[in-house]
């Protein structure tokens, strides 16, 4: 698709195809009076002042303010069933402690592919709907090849329906399922699959939740590794729940992306900070679960990059809303609205393999953008809670407005 989108009050972006660290995190290109025109799905000139002369479709932005479309690196977005008992038992002071993630595994199980995808459009329209145009689902409430293999297929059939670009990551190893010995699944998963997911071309990445009550790091490992020399890149829920030293494992493997990281450890810190990983944090299940807000600050002072997402989820996080991450980032990670918007597009790119397609506004890079109902970026986190997307363009084409 060609577009000329006009009429840019501001237009505020991250630049480069490399996740940011450090004070760049919070270096923006800051462009007033601004256009962008776009060929071919992917940006071909971005300026100020007076726009080239163009013959085919326009959007006057009438002054508002553009960003990079955003992407949330981090969701559990296909599922069936609800946990709302789970939910207000929490509201009435219960633990969370990852044990109701059976539950959706067993109502997952019971669902066709069809009902997968008939479940979780609706919630990526809502997402794509507040400015999403990117994002990673996870599998992980299979626990069984088959089911596992379903989840992915409904995750691929969502990216090739809609107008969102859909990372697919294999989660086999978020629980132990119950019908199996523990260290029976670990083999499976290992020896089978792994090599199956890989094969089919279903998952970018594998994921392994490890933490208190859930996959060792030796586990963790060993799974790793054999996703690994699959061909799958890697990421790992590290020290969610609990300190164990999930994080170290992240740096020690330099995988792509450490997720949650809620009890980090320094000497965590500093292993992701050597390897270059890509902190994931997500703010919303500290609310949501009542637990310490992950440390933005030392991350972001220790050069590791860092991430936001939702971690959408029907048991520790049923929060879709990227903006309203963003508020939550500003407010309780104390970071700077320049560095949210860098964490929700080119660093949660860079997590999900994608920055140097995804992520900024700049010539080759996939025309994806938000035009939205403010005068600054910095207004995004602001207004809490309130949906300021006013245009959605995904490849060029306007998806929402
Ligand atoms: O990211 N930590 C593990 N997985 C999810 C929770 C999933 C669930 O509760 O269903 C998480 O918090
Ligand atoms: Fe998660």
């Amino acid at each position: 698709m060609d577009l000329l989108v006009y009429g840019i009050g501001q237009l505020a972006t991250p630049t480069g195809g490399e996740p940011q660290r450090g004070a760049g995190q919070r270096e923006l290109t800051l462009l007033h009076g601004a256009y962008l025109l776009i060929r071919d799905g992917r940006v071909a000139a971005v300026g100020e002042g007076r726009w080239p002369r163009f013959a085919g479709p326009t959007l006057d932005a009438g002054g508002r303010a553009v960003t990079p479309g955003l992407v949330d690196p981090h969701t559990h977005a296909v599922f069936a069933g609800s946990r709302v008992e789970e939910f207000l038992a929490r509201a009435r002071g219960e633990k969370y402690t990852g044990g109701g993630i059976l539950t959706t595994v067993q109502a997952t199980r019971e669902a066709r592919e069809e009902e997968l995808v008939d479940l979780a459009r609706p919630r990526l329209l809502r997402m794509l709907a507040q400015g999403v145009t990117a994002g990673e689902v996870k599998s992980g409430y299979g626990l069984a090849l088959v089911h596992e293999l379903k989840m992915l297929r409904a995750i691929r059939r969502l990216g090739d329906e809609l107008p969102l670009t859909l990372v697919p990551t294999f989660m086999g190893a978020h629980a132990f399922p119950p019908d199996i010995s523990r260290e029976a699944y670990v083999r499976l998963l290992v020896a089978d699959m792994i090599p199956a997911v890989a094969r089919d071309g279903l998952a970018r990445f594998c994921d392994v939740f490890c933490d208190r009550g859930f996959y060792t790091v030796d586990e963790a490992r060993a799974i790793l590794r054999a996703a690994r020399d699959a061909g799958l890149g890697l990421k790992v829920h590290a020290d969610e729940l609990a300190h164990v030293g999930a994080a170290e494992l992240a740096g020690e493997l330099g995988v792509t992306s450490a997720e949650h990281l809620l009890h980090v450890s320094q000497e965590g810190i500093q292993a992701l900070s050597r390897s270059g990983t890509v902190a994931v944090l997500l703010p919303g299940t500290a609310l949501v679960l009542d637990e310490p807000y992950p440390p933005a600050r030392d991350l972001i002072a220790a050069g590791v990059p860092v991430a936001l997402g939702t971690d959408f989820n029907p048991g520790s996080c049923p929060l879709s809303s990227l903006p309203f991450v963003m508020s939550l980032a500003v407010l309780r990670l104390r970071m700077s609205p320049e560095e949210v918007l860098t964490a929700v597009t080119l660093n949660a790119a860079a997590a999900l393999g994608l920055a140097d397609s995804v992520g900024s506004l700049e010539p080759g890079k996939r025309a994806d953008l938000v035009v939205w109902e403010a005068e600054s970026y910095e207004e995004i986190p602001y207004w809490i809670g309130q949906n300021l997307a006013w245009a959605v363009v995904k490849e060029g084409r306007v998806v929402v407005s």
